[in-house]
């Protein structure tokens, strides 16, 4: 049987282990998937460990994704992003395991799944953490021009300024995103009073900051500035329909909810420890079922 583990802390509430058993089930794989609190003065020690007790693959997830950076090989993804979710054991001793980054991934597949293209679109993240820097390398690496709104200024310049040149090869890029791209995106960044003058004239726009989350009438964009030329992301997936969402659908644009993003990095994690094409509709539904 193999095991596969996510790594947090906490990790109590996780959807990740409903998504995952619902697949191998799917697909007659003899497998399990638990969570696993690591303590945060030993992570290195806790990859480590899982390897050599032959743990298939782990998930990574808050407070780790920057920690594990130095336990694993990550791939020019991950590298660039400064963040690993999800790390491989290939079972040689001589080697680290490998650190991939599928949240960006969840990005690119949730808007392809929703028909949005990406190349050559002006798109808005608005939010500089953790998210915000996965989404923009998402949507840059696919050729899509993208500005940072954030709240912090100087959090959004910093970010363009990390992935404004990405210079990287065709044999590095995300091939699923990359089919149609000619060149990756320009990132600026600035502060949230920028949205007034770029919301009008963006054609995609991805929530990356929190809000939404705790208050369910709070929206980081102004409900004035959408328009129906949208499609919006937002990475928030509790509640599944944010005042974001409701106000974007008002205002005519295509919705797109965060867990889509949640089931598509999840979806590329499965595949990429298995081999096996993720049955992407049951996982769609054990996700659903439990938002
Ligand atoms: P994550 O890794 O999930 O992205 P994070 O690194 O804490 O989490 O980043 C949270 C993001 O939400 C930041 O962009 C933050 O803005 P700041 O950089 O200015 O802190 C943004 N954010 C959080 N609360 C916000 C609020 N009330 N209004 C606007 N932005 C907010």
């Amino acid at each position: 049987m193999n095991v596969y583990g996510l790594i947090g802390n906490p990790v109590g509430h996780s959807l990740s282990p409903p998504m995952h058993e619902a697949a191998y089930e799917a697909r007659s794989l003899d497998a399990r998937y638990v969570t696993l609190e690591a303590d945060p003065d030993r992570i290195e020690a806790a990859v480590a460990g899982a390897d050599a007790l032959g743990v298939a693959g782990l998930n990574v997830t808050v407070p780790f994704k920057q920690d594990v950076l130095s336990a694993v090989d990550p791939t020019p993804t991950a590298e660039a992003v400064g963040a690993v979710n999800t790390i491989t054991f290939d079972g040689d001793d001589d080697k680290r395991p490998e650190g991939h980054n599928t949240d960006v991934e969840g990005v690119v597949r949730a808007f392809e799944h929703h028909d949005v293209e990406l190349p050559g679109k002006s798109a808005i993240v608005v939010g500089a953490g953790g998210a915000g820097r996965a989404a923009t390398y998402a949507l840059a690496d696919a050729g899509a021009d993208v500005f940072v709104a954030n709240r912090t200024v100087e959090r959004a310049e910093s970010l363009a300024a990390d992935f404004d040149d990405l210079g990287v090869n065709e044999s590095q890029r995300l091939s699923f995103a990359n089919q149609n791209a000619s060149r990756s995106g320009d990132v600026d960044g600035g502060g949230l009073d920028t949205l007034d003058e770029r919301l009008p004239e963006a054609e995609l726009l991805v929530n990356a900051t929190s809000v939404g989350m705790e208050d369910p009438n709070s929206s980081p964009v102004p409900a004035g500035l959408l328009h129906g030329d949208l499609a919006v992301l937002d990475a928030v997936y509790s509640p599944l329909r944010t005042k974001l969402l409701r106000d974007s659908e008002r205002a005519g644009a295509k919705t797109v909810d965060g867990a889509w993003m949640l089931l598509f990095q999840g979806v590329a994690a499965f595949e990429r420890w298995t081999g096996v094409d993720a049955p992407i509709a049951v996982m769609n539904e054990a996700l659903r079922d439990r938002l």
